[in-house]
């Protein structure tokens, strides 16, 4: 029997753990990288995408990637408790990390601004849930203040484990294909993955395991666009709620992989975002949540107009399941287009002779 035991036990040469050190994990990392095989045909570009699909991580996102190692070092340091701010996903990792540790967790929210399905999660996993009438932002700016008043280790990116345990995608990646992709799409939010996902990339790259870096490329959604603006906003407003943020904490560091890398940032509006989102669900069968397609749409748009090349080999990376947000998918979904009859033979095959099928 050999069981997968998580990133940090696969990757523990290159991650910052030693013999001594007790592994939180749930088994996360490992994720598919799947090829899409409709949309570059609807396109009418020859390329090659390919979907990083962190949906299938434990708790249905990357953080998980994180998070086991930011509670991994906070249990090693003799920490009690974990806190951070969170537009959904990082709180629920921190909640089930939390969980799987024995250890305590706390979460500040934005108010009514979170997915139902992160809030159900958050809740079952026991972590105390503080709501504050403000946005991501606002939460983020008084878990750093508290943590100097508080017994307790921030769990959010500006944790330097974080970083290190999300750049194992970037490794995953590279050995999937054998090397690196020409291009690497993200969402960026806070920009902490986009920035981690590069220094995973250099690491490979410096080792020789890559003969090449990718040209990285940070999406975001208009209403919620500091990088595109070129500074910081005060009242960020998007569908995709994971990456409402007007203030992200790794401004620099993403300004820095923008530039080694020769890549940009740019934003998508919350119509785009969703028609990609359901293209993706209708075409190839993979259903992430708003936040994730923003990368399939910077993608889709960038490859259209000639930016992204023809002959390139694209990796866009789905941060999160669908079902972390049942009601923007519903919304999307005509509830009329669905057949309601009586129990009986007839009525069930007249509904599908309908549909026009031979
Ligand atoms: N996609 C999803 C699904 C996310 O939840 C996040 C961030 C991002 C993309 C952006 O990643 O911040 O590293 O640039 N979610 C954080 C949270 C802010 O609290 O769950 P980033």
């Amino acid at each position: 029997m050999q069981l997968y035991t998580g990133l940090i036990n696969h990757y523990k040469d290159r991650l910052p753990v030693d013999e001594n050190t007790k592994f939180i994990s749930l088994g996360e990392g490992n994720t598919p990288l799947i090829q899409l095989k409709n949309i570059p045909s609807l396109l009418s570009k020859n390329v090659d995408i390919y979907v990083k699909y962190e949906g299938l991580n434990p708790t249905g996102s990357f953080k998980d990637r994180g998070m086991t190692m930011a509670v991994t070092k906070a249990v090693e340091s003799g920490s009690k408790a974990i806190i951070c701010a969170s537009t959904g996903n990082t709180s629920v990792a921190a909640a089930a990390y939390a969980a799987r540790a024995g250890i305590k967790a706390f979460v500040l929210i934005p108010e009514g601004k979170i997915a139902l399905g992160k809030l159900a999660q958050t809740m079952i996993h026991g972590a105390t849930i503080i709501q504050i009438k403000g946005n991501f932002d606002d939460g983020m700016r008084l878990v750093k203040e508290v943590a100097d008043h508080a017994p307790v280790s921030i769990v959010n990116s500006i944790n330097p484990f974080r970083l290190q345990g999300q750049k194992t995608a970037a490794f995953e990646v590279v050995e999937e294909l054998g090397d690196a992709p020409d291009y690497h799409c993200l969402p960026v939010g806070n920009a902490g993955n986009i920035s981690a996902y590069w220094m995973g990339y250099k690491e490979y790259h410096q080792d020789g395991k890559a003969s090449e870096t990718p040209v990285m490329l940070g999406y975001q959604a208009k209403g919620a666009a500091p990088f595109i603006k070129g500074e910081m906003i005060n009242n960020p407003e998007t569908v995709a709620t994971a990456i409402r943020i007007g203030h992200p904490q790794s401004w620099d560091l993403a300004h820095t992989v923008k530039q080694e890398s020769n890549g940009w940032f740019d934003a998508l509006s919350d119509e785009d975002i969703l028609s990609a989102q359901k293209l993706l669900a209708e075409k190839e069968g993979i259903f992430c949540e708003p936040a994730s397609a923003v990368s399939l749409a910077g993608a889709m748009r960038d490859i259209k107009s000639g930016k992204i090349p023809e002959g390139s080999k694209i990796v866009c990376t789905l941060t999160g399941h669908g079902l972390k947000d049942p009601d923007s998918a519903i919304a999307q979904c005509n509830s009329e287009d669905m057949i309601i009859i009586e129990p009986e033979i007839t009525k069930v095959r007249d509904a599908i002779l309908n549909e026009g099928i031979d």
